[in-house]
Formats: C-alpha cells, structure tokens, sequence
C-alpha cells in the first residue's frame, strides 16, 4: 500500500504507540481490502463505549486503555489511548441510567459503560450517543471522506448527505479517530458508486410506511448494491429517507440508494449510472407492497399488543411531534408500554416544547442512547410488538423472541391507546 510520509511517521511511532498501532491496522486492513492506499477523514462515528462481556473482562484486567487497544485497536500491547486526532463520535450504545426504572435493561451493564463513556469522553469522542448523528451536531458535507459505522446511518450519510463511507467496524473507526486516515476503496471511489439496479414504483410512495416497504423491496432486489429509485415517488421528508435507507440496509446490505433529484450526485437517471448503461427496471407494483407488507407481519398472530416501539432510526423532532399529536389528551391501554427513541440532544427540544410532557402524560416514554434490538431489552413479559420501523419489525422477533406488527406511526399508536392490533393496509 502507497502511505505517504504523514502515514509513515504514525506507523513508526512519531505521535505514541496507539497511533501506530492504529496506523498498523489500517494498512493491514486496507491491504486486505486491496486498497491502493489510504485517505484523509475528519468525521469519525463509531463505538467505544457499548458495553459487551468481552470488554468488561479485558477492562477488569486491563483498564480502559486495555479495552480501546484490544477491541477498537486489534492491539494486545499496554498503550495509552491519546486525545484522538479528528472529530469522532459515539454511536448508539446500551441505555444510560436514566432509562433504569423504566426499562429491565442491567443496571451493572449501564455502570460499565458510564466507565468507558467517562474514558472516551476524555478522549475527545463526543457522546451523540445515536445512530442518527447527523441529526444531532455531526453533519458531514458533500463529497466527504469519512468513516462511520451503523448501516443506516452509512447510507443516509451516502446518499442523502453525498458524503463518502463504507459501513466501517469498531476497530477500523477505532483506528481512524486516532489518525484521521481511512482505506481508500470501495464508496470512496466515485466510479463504485453509480447505480447498479432501475428499481420503478408503480404505485404511489408518498408516506412514512410506503417507503419502508418500498426500502424493504428493493433491498431485497438489489442486496449489496446500488439501486436507483424512481416511479411515483413523492419528495421524501427527512424521516422517509431515514426509514428508507434503513429498510434497505436490512432486507439487503445497501450502503448508497440513488434518488435523482434528492441524492446529490445524482440530479437524474443518467447521472445516477454514469458511463454505464440504464438497465430495465424492476417495477414495484401493488402487489409486491401487499407481499411487503405481509412479509413484515408474518410474526404477528395474537392481537394484543403489550409493547409498542417507534423511533428506528431515532425519531426527528417532527416525529416526534407527529406521536405527540396523536397522543395529545389520550391515555395508554394499562397493559401496553410505549418506547419512542430519540436522540438525546433532540429529547432536550422535546423536554422544552412540551412533547415529552404530552407523550408522558399518555403513559408513554421518551427514551434515548439505545433501543430494544440494540440493548436487547423489552417491557418485562412482553410477548406481542408493534412498530413502524421496517427494521425493528424484520429484527426483534428474531432477537427477543417476541411477534411483531408493522404498520403506521397512526396503526402503532392506536394499538398503544387500545392494546390491539387494528392495523390494515390502505
Ligand atoms: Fe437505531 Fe436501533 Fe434502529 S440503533 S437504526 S433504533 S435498530
């Protein structure tokens, strides 16, 4: 791999022995990958702080510095972790204390990773504590290299923001926060990123829902490459694209969509292809969004729901506004919980705008920091779900062992008002 003298002097120790062992990783990582070199980030989203039993072991016997060199560096060496070199953030983690009389989550897992968000902090790495950074304070701009983790971040950041990531691991964003460098392959190079799929809808995406199942659809068509969408598509609202993008990265491995008109490489088709051919569509129709729709309520049998969940991706301060009109002035079916996540910084508008005062008043919770699939947590006893989320839909009933239902914001509510599934397709 061609390092220039920068990647040079890190690999042999000129800023401390993390750095270099940040820098070894990357090139044994970029070398793997086939990577010709490396390029610069200044945007680094990944985790440190989730709390897993690997890492409070290597932490009882090592410290901190042992935990951050062994799993985000891939380094058995007693290190120090330095300041790290760029702007780098904290993902979603575990639920934080304030979650603990509201959720069955492990009070010692939350104590744990106070520790490691105290470490990290003082490492420089900003707590967003979300998998929608760009919702909170971390917006990358056009053209961009950066590295970050979580898919459904990664491919809003590709292809709503036109930043450049591949869906980075722990220890790759390890390595980039300490030395702002990052394998040049793969998204980072404008000829991999061109359409490979025409994906056509023939029936109307103008709804919340209706991109979900439309994200879920294609996904499944196109699995790890690059759909172009088109048909009748409404101009999507920033929580459309979320759920979007989302639902695509779960049905198939999708790390950039192609919006023409939305994405901002892609102003049409033709630009969305580049020098390739436009290949003929798939076409989306009424009856693949029944099938969609059927396939994401397959795990529902019994009609009463216990839990109902929204806020996958973490809810925008219009969904959330959205639930609160819906909540206004109601109260929740006594053996129903509601969970909405939500960034933590956009809880605190929620907290000065009254939208947390209404959904508590409901009976419902404004969570943030994690969610049910990522701490594996539900309401005790929960056996039955709802959501809105393509993705929670498609993963908790693998996770928890619980029956989910897909419908709208408006169906979940609903359910969480009377504690029974209503929801129908329109
Ligand atoms: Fe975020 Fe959890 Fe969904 S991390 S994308 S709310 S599965």
């Amino acid at each position: 791999m061609l390092l220039t003298d920068d990647d040079r002097a890190m690999r042999d120790g000129r800023d401390g022995d993390a750095v270099a062992a940040a820098m070894d990783l990357l090139v044994r990582y970029g070398e793997g990958l086939g990577a010709e070199r490396l390029c610069s980030v200044r945007n680094v989203a990944g985790t440190s702080t989730q709390p897993t039993p690997a890492k409070e072991k290597i932490a009882a016997e090592g410290g901190w510095n042992k935990a951050y060199a062994v799993i985000n560096l891939d380094c058995d060496d007693e290190i120090e972790i330095p300041k790290m070199r760029v702007p780098t953030c904290q993902l979603q983690h575990g639920f934080s204390a304030d979650a603990l009389n509201i959720t069955p989550y492990n009070p010692h897992l939350v104590e744990l990773q106070a520790e490691a968000e105290a470490f990290a902090s003082d490492r420089g790495i900003n707590i967003l504590a979300t998998c929608t950074p760009y919702q909170v304070g971390n917006l990358p701009v056009r053209g961009e290299h950066i590295a970050w983790m979580e898919s459904s971040a990664v491919v809003y950041a590709n292809s709503v923001i036109g930043a450049k990531s591949n869906c980075e691991g722990t220890a790759s964003t390890g390595a980039a926060g300490l030395t702002g460098r990052i394998p040049y392959w793969g998204n980072h190079l404008d000829e991999n990123r061109h359409g490979s799929h025409l994906i056509r809808a023939d029936v109307p995406i103008d709804s919340f829902l209706d991109w979900g199942l439309f994200g879920y659809f294609a996904g499944q068509v196109v699995q790890e490459e690059r759909p172009v969408l088109t048909g009748e598509l409404a101009l999507p609202s920033q929580a459309d694209l979320k759920h979007l993008g989302a639902a695509l990265a779960t049905t198939g491995g999708v790390e950039i969509f192609h919006l023409p008109g939305v994405t901002p490489e892609a102003p049409s088709v033709e630009a969305a292809f580049g020098p390739h051919r436009i290949p003929d569509p798939v076409a989306f129709t009424a009856s693949d969004r029944r099938r969609m729709y059927e396939l994401l309520n397959n795990q529902g049998n019994t009609e009463d729901v216990d839990f109902v969940l929204l806020g996958c991706p973490h809810a925008s301060l219009d969904q959330l506004g959205e639930i609160a009109a819906l909540l206004d002035g109601r109260s929740l079916h006594p053996g129903t919980e509601l969970w909405i996540m939500t960034p933590r910084a956009l809880r605190a508008v929620a907290d000065r705008n009254g939208y947390t005062e209404v959904i508590q008043r409901a009976g419902g919770r404004l969570l943030t920091d994690s969610c049910p699939a990522m701490s594996r947590t539900a309401p005790a006893g929960t056996r039955v779900f709802a959501t809105d989320s393509a993705k929670q839909a498609h993963y908790l009933p693998a996770i928890l062992g619980i029956e989910a239902w897909f419908g709208t914001t408006a169906d979940c509510v609903q359910a969480a008002i009377t504690g029974t599934w209503t929801g129908e397709l329109s």
